[in-house]
C-alpha cells in the first residue's frame, strides 16, 4: 500500500514518534493527516486536520469518526508508560485504559471507514510486548496484550480486505524514554521505517537498529508459525 494520496489518523500527534509520522505522512504526499491529540494543536500543513482525540474517552472517539468521511490508514500510536513495581492496581488500569483498550475502542470506531476503503491499521507496540522490562511491567503487560489484540485482529479482518500492521518498536528518543542512557534511535526514523513497512506490506515492523537484529529471528520463529497456524481456523471456519 502506498501512502500518497491516502488519508491517515495519528493518535497521539501532537509529540514523539506521533508527531514525527504526521511529519513523515506529508512528506509521502499524503491526502490528508487527521491528528489526534488531548489538546488542541496547530499545524501550518493545511492537509492536517487536529481532532481532539482522548482513546479514553468514548464520547471523543464517537465524535471523531462522525466528524472523518473517508480514512485510508489508522494509526494507534497514542501510549503512556509508567515506572511501577506490580504493587499498585492503577498503574495496571490506567496502561491497560490507554494502550489496550484505547487502541480496540479507536480501531472499532473507525473500522467502518477502514473496510470500505479496505485500508490498514498500524498499532505502535513495543518490543516490550515480547519480552518485558521489568521497570515498567504495568507498560509491558498492556502493550503484550495489545499486540495479542492485534495478532487477532489481523486475522479476523484479513477477510474484508484490511491489513493490520503492529509496530514492534525499541528505545526511541522521546519523553518516554527520557532519563533511559541507553542507545536510542530518533522518531524521525521510526517514523520512516513504519511507513516503508505499511508500504512493503510487514505485518510486523521492526523499526529500529535494535529490533531490526530480532526481526528475521521473530518471522522465521516458532511464534509466529503458531499465529499463522492459528489465524488459518478462521479462514477455513470463513470459507466453510
Ligand atoms: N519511545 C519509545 O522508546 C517507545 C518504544 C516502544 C513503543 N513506543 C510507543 O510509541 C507510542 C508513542 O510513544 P512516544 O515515545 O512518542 O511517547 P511520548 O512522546 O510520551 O508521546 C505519547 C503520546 O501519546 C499521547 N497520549 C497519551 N495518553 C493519551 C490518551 N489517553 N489519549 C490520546 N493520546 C494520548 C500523548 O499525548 P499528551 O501530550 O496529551 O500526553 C503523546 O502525544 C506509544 O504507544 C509508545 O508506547 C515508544
Amino acid at each position: 500500500m502506498s501512502i500518497y494520496g491516502k488519508t491517515v489518523l495519528v493518535t497521539g500527534a501532537n509529540r514523539g514518534i506521533g508527531q514525527a509520522l504526521v511529519t513523515e505522512a506529508l512528506a509521502r504526499g499524503v491526502q490528508r493527516v487527521y491528528a489526534g491529540t488531548r489538546r488542541s494543536l496547530v499545524h501550518s500543513d493545511q492537509r492536517v486536520t487536529p481532532l481532539r482525540l482522548d482513546v479514553t474517552s468514548d464520547a471523543q472517539i464517537r465524535a471523531a469518526a462522525e466528524e472523518i468521511g473517508s480514512l485510508d490508514i489508522l494509526v494507534n500510536n497514542a501510549g503512556v508508560a509508567l515506572y511501577d513495581d506490580l504493587t499498585e492496581r492503577a498503574a495496571l488500569e490506567q496502561s491497560l485504559a490507554v494502550n489496550l483498550f484505547g487502541t480496540w475502542g479507536v480501531t472499532q470506531a473507525f473500522l467502518p471507514l477502514l473496510t470500505r476503503s479496505a485500508g490498514a491499521i498500524v498499532n505502535n507496540v513495543s518490543v516490550m510486548a515480547l519480552a518485558p522490562l521489568p521497570l515498567t511491567p504495568a507498560y509491558a503487560i498492556s502493550k503484550a496484550a495489545a499486540f495479542n489484540l492485534t495478532q487477532s485482529l489481523r486475522a479476523l479482518l484479513a477477510g474484508r480486505g484490511v491489513r493490520v500492521h503492529a509496530v514492534l518498536t525499541g528505545p526511541t528518543d522521546t519523553d518516554m524514554t527520557r532519563g533511559f542512557e541507553i542507545p536510542k534511535a530518533s522518531p524521525e526514523s521510526v517514523a520512516r521505517a513504519i511507513f516503508d513497512g505499511v508500504e512493503n506490506g510487514e505485518e510486523d515492523i521492526f523499526p529500529d537498529p535494535m529490533t531490526q537484529s530480532i526481526a528475521e529471528a521473530w518471522r522465521t520463529g516458532v511464534v509466529k508459525a503458531m499465529e499463522r497456524q492459528n489465524a488459518a481456523f478462521v479462514t477455513d471456519r470463513a470459507a466453510a
